[in-house]
């Protein structure tokens, strides 16, 4: 029973759009016991970082409504009175306009479909407002798909090998979300997620403590870095200074590459990470929005003498989705970059 609901359940806390739920078939649905989970499991006001309200008005619309119109005969099946009730509370919240809406910080539960069915499944917590696309001069304060996809690539045991023990730097890291999954279930050493924008930083170490166990800290490092500049060491950040020396195993990025401006400095940036950060690999992922500007990317990495390989790994094929859930219909790419000779 409960695995008719799994699915559903990671992507109503990942706040997917209502259209793309993969909500169960009407003779599941109509299972009372079916029902009472879903109450008990998403819509329960009681449970902790439950989705915003507008968004569950809109998931339990869609789910009330399926159920009442698969109901043929009302004295043998019927809709929950527990899903009814919570329907007419949310329906008499005030509601908020579409500014408020998409600038609201809510939440974000990304799941990591599970390696057997014995294994715990692999969650981490971001705060973000998904409605927002540029906000304060930053994309960062979403999860683009570019890092679900570079995310899922992490999870699968290729990928794990990359980074599992390893130190690991994320060059715009936004909402943290690549590192987070990094430091809390691949096994990295360590992980510094870094980022321009002060408020992303400050972001990042809320999100830390949502996603630490009650004891154990995360070996996880927000850190403020404009590229170009001098990477900053915060205050927790000592123990990962080496022979004075800040070093790294291996770069992260996804979605780094919108706009032809940002790529000579990116390009001097990955060079830095070679040079004198001693990284041997920067592994980024790219949503393909503009083919051209991605392959201005490439040749410039060919310029500078960067070897380039891709990555293989594709997280959607036409039938089904791999790793983490994300929709889109723009190719995402992932490459490994190296220094030339090495
Ligand atoms: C489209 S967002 C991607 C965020 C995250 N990697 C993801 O895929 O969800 C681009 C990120 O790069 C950061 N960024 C852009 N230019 C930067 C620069 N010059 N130095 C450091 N970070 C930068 C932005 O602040 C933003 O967080």
């Amino acid at each position: 029973m409960a695995d008719n609901l799994l699915k559903l359940e990671a992507q109503y806390f990942q706040l997917v759009e209502p259209r793309d739920l993969h909500i169960p078939p009407e003779d599941v649905l109509l299972q009372p016991a079916i029902q009472q989970a879903l109450y008990e499991r998403m819509f329960d006001e009681s449970l902790p970082a439950l989705p915003p309200a507008a968004y569950r008005t809109r998931v339990l619309k869609l789910i009330t409504t399926l159920i009442e119109d698969a109901i043929t005969d009302p004295d043998e099946d019927e809709l929950n009175d527990n899903l009814m009730e919570a329907f007419g509370t949310l329906l008499a919240q005030p509601k908020p306009n579409s500014i408020e809406l998409a600038q609201q910080l809510s939440s974000v539960k990304y799941t990591a479909p599970r390696e057997s069915s014995e294994s715990r499944p692999r969650e981490v917590v971001t705060i973000e407002s998904r409605g927002l696309i540029l906000s304060g001069g930053t994309t960062g304060n979403r999860t683009w798909e570019a890092a679900l996809h570079l995310g899922s690539f992490l999870a699968t045991p290729e990928g794990d090998k990359l980074v599992r023990g390893k130190r690991v730097i994320e060059l715009g890291a936004g909402t943290g979300f690549l590192s987070l999954f990094c430091a809390r279930h691949l096994g990295v050493r360590s992980v510094v997620a870094s980022d321009r924008e002060p408020s992303l930083i400050a972001n990042m170490q809320d999100c830390a403590v949502l996603n630490s166990d009650n004891e154990c800290s995360l070996p996880f490092f927000p850190a403020l870095w404009n590229w170009g500049t001098p990477l900053e060491i915060s205050d927790d950040m000592p123990s990962l200074v080496e022979n004075d020396m800040l070093s790294f195993d291996v770069a992260l990025g996804a979605d780094l590459i919108y706009d032809t401006d940002i790529i000579p400095l990116l390009l001097s940036t990955i060079e830095d990470l070679f040079e004198n950060y001693h990284v041997k690999k920067f592994v980024i992922s790219a949503t393909l929005r503009n083919e051209n500007t991605f392959q201005t990317f490439l040749d410039g990495c060919e310029q500078t003498n960067f070897r380039v390989e891709k990555i293989p790994y594709e997280s959607i094929d036409s039938q089904s989705q791999s790793g983490f859930f994300h929709s889109t219909s723009i190719p995402i790419v992932t490459y490994q970059i190296s220094k030339g000779g090495e």
